[in-house]
């Protein structure tokens, strides 16, 4: 092993070590990886839990009208990261339906669990906290969306690292982020300051999510563009505020369990904090609102190899050529299709000064 590659990894490792604090093991049904304290997503993986992220993704595509925000075009392999139930995916495949699109998720989505991959994807189940389990530039389009409660904040360098290297140079990488829901009263800032404790003890900052450009740029990428927004939650933000409200709560009705157990707080306490908050939101005195963080950037092309053969030109190699032809060609391996181009150029007029040449010497 190089000396360069012993070194890196000794710095990886350290981040990764430092990222888990002792923390206590957490119950969470269908997520055994939480009790283990691999992973640290504290939300159930259950039917409500599905219709949740079904529902937040719906909001989100009526909110932003779309599900792509990098300048992609046809992308032929697509990597979604912490793919949920596989959702946004699906309808990365009906966009565009020449992809090999792939999903990776800690947890098993229920649908798979029943009726096995679907037809649309494919389902890896791993850990983005450990290598990903994919050779370097596999996908032209990796997409991470809403990790900020699951990732430790020393492990979001390695993390968006790792997107990199499994990006094909000139792919693109896009993270979709977000922060607790602000705004809404005291008692949603009671949630919100609960929640932050509770994965704190897992090495989380919730507010990692807004630095995903930085991350991207630290990681490398070029082109690197930023973009937020505010989703609302509440009757007053129409139909897209309604489905966040739903959202919302559903999420914290199904994190309470956590926080009774990893708080130790009294599990009445949480409930009516939580009957509060939507009470609050629904009364209208509030205008809660869930904030959103875009970033894209593309990972820069390098290694293009040209080359140039049985040249043809007395000014470029001093042999005279066989041909009578220059062949000029560059590549990038990384790039799918690879990319390679080849010029073939015929030096007509110096070949036939070269004829004159001879005819002149040997007098014919
Ligand atoms: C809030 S959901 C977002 C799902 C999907 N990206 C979406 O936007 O609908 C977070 C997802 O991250 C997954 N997750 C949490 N920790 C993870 C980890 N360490 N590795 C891979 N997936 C993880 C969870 O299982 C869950 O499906």
């Amino acid at each position: 092993m190089p000396w360069f590659s012993w070194w890196r990894r000794k710095k990886n490792a350290a981040a990764s070590s430092a990222a888990v604090p002792a923390a206590r093991p957490l119950y969470v049904p269908g997520r055994e990886t939480v009790t283990a304290a691999e992973s640290h997503y504290v939300i159930p993986n259950d039917l409500r839990e599905a219709n949740r992220l079904d529902l937040q993704h719906f909001a989100l595509h009526e909110y932003f009208g779309t599900n792509v925000f990098a300048p992609v075009h046809n992308p032929q392999r697509i990597l979604d990261v912490a793919s949920g139930t596989g959702r946004w995916a699906k309808e990365l495949k009906a966009q565009f339906p020449a992809a090999q699109v792939t999903g990776l998720d800690v947890s098993v989505p229920l649908e798979i669990q029943e009726h096995g991959q679907p037809s649309e994807y494919t389902f890896v189940q791993a850990n983005v906290l450990e290598p990903l389990p994919f050779p370097d530039a596999s996908f032209d389009y990796v997409h991470m969306r809403f990790v900020f409660t699951a990732v430790p904040a020393q492990q979001w360098p390695v993390v968006v690292r790792a997107l990199m290297r499994v990006t094909a140079p000139g792919g693109w990488i896009e993270l979709v982020e977000a922060y607790l829901p602000t705004e809404g009263g005291p008692a949603f800032a009671q949630l919100e300051a609960w929640g932050q404790q509770l994965v704190g003890s897992r090495g989380i900052e919730l507010a990692q999510g807004r630095n995903v450009g930085q991350f991207l740029r630290e990681a490398g990428a070029t082109s690197v563009t930023e973009r937020s927004g505010a989703l609302p939650i509440g009757p007053y933000g129409g139909r897209v505020g309604q489905i966040m409200g739903m959202d919302i709560f559903t999420g914290y009705r199904l994190v309470a369990p956590a926080l009774v157990q990893g708080l130790g707080l009294d599990r009445r306490l949480v409930n009516e904090t939580i009957a509060q908050a939507d009470a609050d939101v629904y009364s209208g005195n509030y205008q809660a609102i869930m904030p959103i963080y875009i970033a894209f950037g593309q990972r820069p092309i390098h290694g293009i190899v040209c080359f140039v053969a049985d040249v043809g030109a007395r000014f470029i190699a001093p042999w005279p050529s066989r041909t009578g032809f220059t062949f000029f060609g560059c590549g990038q391996r990384y790039v799918y299709p690879p990319l390679f181009f080849l010029i073939v150029i015929k030096y007509k007029h110096i070949n036939q000064h070269q004829n004159k040449n001879t005819q002149e010497k040997t007098g014919s």
